[in-house]
């Protein structure tokens, strides 16, 4: 396997390392998230709040959070001072696993699908800085690894892809516990589908009202289906997930996902990236605009952050 170490750890004039391996050090820095009120659309006649989960910190952002809390607290309590990963090359999670792990002083190791020669991306050139180890992976190696891991020292715990686990679906639980009253709708943009596993099982006892709307940003709306109900069984039915708002596939964009955040940011001061909220929120717009949901309507939209990947 190739493997590529960045050269250069820089010094980080921004955060210090913490002294003792504390990740409850870290919590003093993680804020709850605000709710920002769309005003009401006339048209629709249906309220909108918007979960500003991309406030909750300047690094590790939106659902990053909340799936990171309770695994790395696990891993903590087991004694593991290393982790490591696997994703692509402009993957949130990781971003946000190499910040965490630079500021309590644990080593990370990323499997990143690529080729050894390839240009470290904005995401990856922060991770390096961080004194992450990275090494690339082909898509035969990358598929091998989702199934069994690659050979870890002892003390390293290994982090399935995109955090998946019932330690990440706990966090995604608080969502709820900061937000008042009922919703008859709670969407998020999907991937791995273990945001909306988390949502829609917490959402049973938090808001039993609501559906809980999980937009596609793959071309694997089945699968993901599939991973939910492996999650949370077949019993809980307050979900789906929703495919045809994927423009294309992942991380892919065309005018119609440009124009929209343009115009939304602009209106509504919050800024959105392509590849995730920028196509959640333009398909919250679509499916208003298609009558799927009914008239009086209470919508809560989460912004699962991300806004890193913008750069790219
Ligand atoms: C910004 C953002 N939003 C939404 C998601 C989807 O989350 P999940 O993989 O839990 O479905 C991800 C992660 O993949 C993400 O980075």
């Amino acid at each position: 396997m190739p493997v590529f170490l960045c050269p250069f750890i820089k010094r980080l004039p921004f955060t210090q390392k913490m002294q003792y391996s504390q990740l409850s050090h870290f919590f003093s820095e993680i804020s709850i998230s605000p709710i920002k009120a769309i005003p009401v659309d006339a048209k629709h006649s249906l309220s909108v709040d918007i979960k500003r989960d991309d406030r909750l910190h300047s690094v590790v952002s939106g659902n990053k959070w909340r799936k990171l809390k309770y695994l790395l607290l696990f891993i903590e309590s087991k004694g593991y001072k290393s982790v490591a990963a696997m994703g692509g090359p402009y993957s949130n999670f990781l971003h946000s696993l190499a910040f965490v792990s630079y500021c309590l002083g644990w080593k990370c190791h990323l499997y990143i699908r690529g080729y050894a020669e390839q240009e470290l991306t904005p995401t990856l050139k922060d991770c390096c800085a961080w004194g992450a180890k990275i090494t690339f992976v082909n898509r035969l190696q990358f598929r091998e690894i989702r199934s069994c891991p690659p050979p870890l020292s002892e003390d390293t715990y290994w982090i399935t892809e995109g955090g998946l686990s019932h330690y990440a679906m706990l966090g995604m639980e608080e969502v709820f516990m900061e937000v008042a009253g009922q919703y008859d709708y709670i969407i998020s943009a999907s991937a791995t589908g273990t945001t909306i596993a988390g949502l829609a099982k917490a959402a049973l006892r938090y808001q039993p009202k609501a559906q809980i709307i999980g937009i596609s940003v793959l071309n694997n709306a089945q699968q993901q289906s599939d991973e939910v109900e492996r999650l949370i069984g077949r019993k809980c039915k307050n979900w789906l997930i929703m495919k045809g708002f994927e423009q294309g596939g992942f991380a892919k964009s065309n005018e119609s996902v440009t124009n929209f955040i343009a115009n939304f940011e602009n209106t509504h001061q919050i800024p959105l990236e392509p590849v995730y909220s920028g196509k959640s929120f333009l398909a919250t717009q679509e499916l208003a605009d298609d009558g799927y949901f009914a008239p009086g309507a209470r919508v809560l939209l989460l912004h699962c952050g991300g806004l890193q990947g913008k750069r790219s």
